[in-house]
Formats: structure tokens, C-alpha cells, sequence
């Protein structure tokens, strides 16, 4: 009879045999699901026999991923920043880099916690509750424009203990927003159409593809409409953060400094440029009030004065 160790073993030599890299992680995680075992534990059991219907469906499995269906979409789940989200909708399986980013963030803002944060495209909604589980007295907004990722990152949110605290909208960026927040983030699309035409299967073939063609021709339409569209919707001080790919730190940086905004393009932990960072300057004459914005009294009797002349 098959053990789980002949079992893992051949799994391995499959998923090698169909081009993937972490072929023997990938048969660890997909045996741990068909034994309900942590991963962790499975060297405990080596020699434990398996059924005739776990090896079949340790076939079904195999198959799955040997067909470069990725890991996280069979599992059902994904792990972000510790926190496991469901990723069985039409979503993008949240991403390392983008861990990066919120985590770079939450040490930002580490001495002066926001009091608001938008996720703009929030997909499963990874950002928004790794932010929100930081940041506990923030209020939280999550929009994106398909209506199955938010009720994905709804679902995720009510795991989490955090939906009655996030506002969700469905729209089109900041088209239908009204209100400025603190921290900006966005995770938009980015890739060029060749990006993604050679991208990796589990990429290309099943991520959403609204979810990564940026438009233009430097993948960076959603970029550059997020960035032009911020100053309206950043408090006084507030940050927008953005997940980027590598070539376009460069013109962000160029409309975000003829825009006023203080910039910085970050590395990930491989040292490729994949973050830009915009701040409104501290004295531009609003202040959050939760999702609402109201004018300082500076800039309230600036305002007055305007009007007087006019
Ligand atoms: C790269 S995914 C990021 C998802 C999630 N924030 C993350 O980091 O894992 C981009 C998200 O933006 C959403 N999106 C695409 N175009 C949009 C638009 N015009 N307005 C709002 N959201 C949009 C997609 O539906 C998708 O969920």
C-alpha cells in the first residue's frame, strides 16, 4: 500500500517533471491538505498508509498543479502577513512584494498611526485588514471596481472579525469617493501586455486579467490616474502608497513632483525598485474626520479671506 512518504515522493518527481520550481514545498502543502495535517507535521506519519480514495484524489491534486493551477487557488487559501484569506474567487492571490509594501508602511507609521486608510482595488482584501489589524483605531475603506473581489474581501473581512469596521465600495478608483484619508494604498494593475504575455501559466492563465494589465504602454495608466486623482482624497501629511512594476518608478516620480507631492521610490527585499511613496505636504488645509475630510481653521479663514477679495 502507498505511503504518504512514496506518495510525496512521486509527487514531487511530477511536479518537477512539469516545470515547478518549488515542486517539493508544493507537494508538502498540496499532501498536508489531503491528510488535514499541518505541513509541519507530516514527517511525523511517513509511513502511514493512505486509502485507495486519498490516493486518487492525491492524484486529482497532482494534476491540478502539474496543469500550473497555482498552489494557493487549490488550497483555497493564501496567507498574507500571517493572516489566511480565501482566494476562491475571481481575486489575484495576494503577493510577497506586497507584504512588503504594508509592512513597510505599518513602520512608517509607527509613531503616528493614520486615523484613516483607503485600499484602492483592494482584491481579497490582503492590505486593508493586515492595516486595519495594525492600525485599530483607523477607519477603513476597501474599494475595487469588480463587485465579486469585494464580496471576497467582504467574506474575508467577517473572518477576520474586521468586516462591520470596513466601509466597502464598488467603483471605478477614486470616481464615485468622496473624502480624504491618511494612507492611500493602492496594489493597481501594472504589467505591460508583454509582461504578461510572458509571465509564468500560474500568472497568466489563471489570475484575473483585469486584476494585472495596467493599460498603456508602459503598463502604468492606473498608476498615473491613482496618482493624479490622490491630492484630492489625502489629508494634510497623508501618503499614498503604491506597489509598482520596476521600470516605472521614473515617470511616477516626475508627476508626482509636478503635482507638489514629496516622493521616494522603495526597494523590495531584492532590491528592485516596486514602491512609490507620495506625500501631500502637511500644509495644504485639510484634516481627516473618518472617511469624511473638513477644512483647517487656517485654511478655513484662508478660504474666507478668498472669498472676501473675490
Ligand atoms: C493587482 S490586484 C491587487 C489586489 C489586492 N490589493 C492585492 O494587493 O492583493 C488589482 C485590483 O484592482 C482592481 N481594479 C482593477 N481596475 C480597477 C479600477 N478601475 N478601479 C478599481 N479597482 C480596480 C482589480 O479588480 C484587482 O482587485
Amino acid at each position: 500500500m502507498a505511503t504518504l512518504r512514496s506518495l510525496l515522493a512521486e509527487g514531487e518527481i511530477q511536479l518537477r517533471q512539469a516545470g515547478i520550481d518549488s515542486s517539493q514545498s508544493d507537494a508538502e502543502w498540496l499532501m498536508a491538505e489531503l491528510c488535514s495535517r499541518r505541513r509541519a507535521e507530516l514527517a511525523l506519519h511517513w509511513e502511514e498508509p493512505l486509502a485507495s480514495d486519498q490516493t486518487e484524489h492525491w492524484k486529482r491534486l497532482l494534476s491540478l498543479r502539474c496543469d500550473r493551477i497555482p498552489l494557493q487557488r487549490i488550497l483555497g487559501t493564501a496567507h498574507f502577513c500571517g493572516l489566511p484569506l480565501a482566494v476562491d474567487g475571481p481575486v489575484l492571490i495576494p503577493r510577497p512584494e506586497t507584504e512588503q509594501l504594508v509592512e513597510l508602511i505599518v513602520k512608517r507609521f509607527r509613531d503616528r498611526p493614520p486615523r484613516s486608510i483607503l485600499d484602492l482595488g483592494t482584491g481579497s482584501g490582503a492590505c486593508i485588514l493586515v492595516l486595519g489589524k495594525a492600525f485599530p483605531t483607523a477607519t477603513l475603506t476597501a474599494s475595487d471596481i469588480s463587485p465579486e473581489a469585494l464580496a471576497l474581501a467582504r467574506r474575508n473581512g467577517n473572518r477576520c472579525q474586521m468586516g462591520k469596521r470596513i466601509h466597502f465600495i464598488c467603483c471605478n478608483w477614486f470616481s464615485t469617493l468622496r473624502g480624504r484619508w491618511d494612507l492611500i494604498i493602492a496594489n493597481p494593475p501594472y504589467l505591460t501586455d508583454d509582461e504578461w504575455l510572458s509571465a509564468e501559466p500560474e500568472v497568466r492563465d489563471h489570475e484575473p486579467k483585469g486584476a494585472l494589465l495596467g493599460g498603456g504602454r508602459d503598463g502604468a495608466d492606473a498608476l498615473r490616474t491613482i496618482l493624479r486623482g490622490a491630492p484630492k482624497h489625502l489629508t494634510d501629511g497623508g501618503l499614498l502608497a503604491l506597489e509598482m512594476g520596476m521600470a516605472q518608478g521614473p515617470t511616477l516620480l516626475a508627476i508626482g513632483r509636478q503635482m507638489g507631492f514629496a516622493c521616494e521610490v522603495c526597494q523590495d527585499l531584492s532590491g528592485r525598485e516596486r514602491f512609490f511613496l507620495a506625500q501631500r505636504a502637511a500644509n495644504s488645509g485639510s484634516v481627516a474626520c473618518g472617511r469624511r475630510s473638513v477644512r483647517s481653521p487656517a485654511a478655513r479663514s484662508r478660504r474666507r479671506e478668498r472669498n472676501r477679495r473675490s
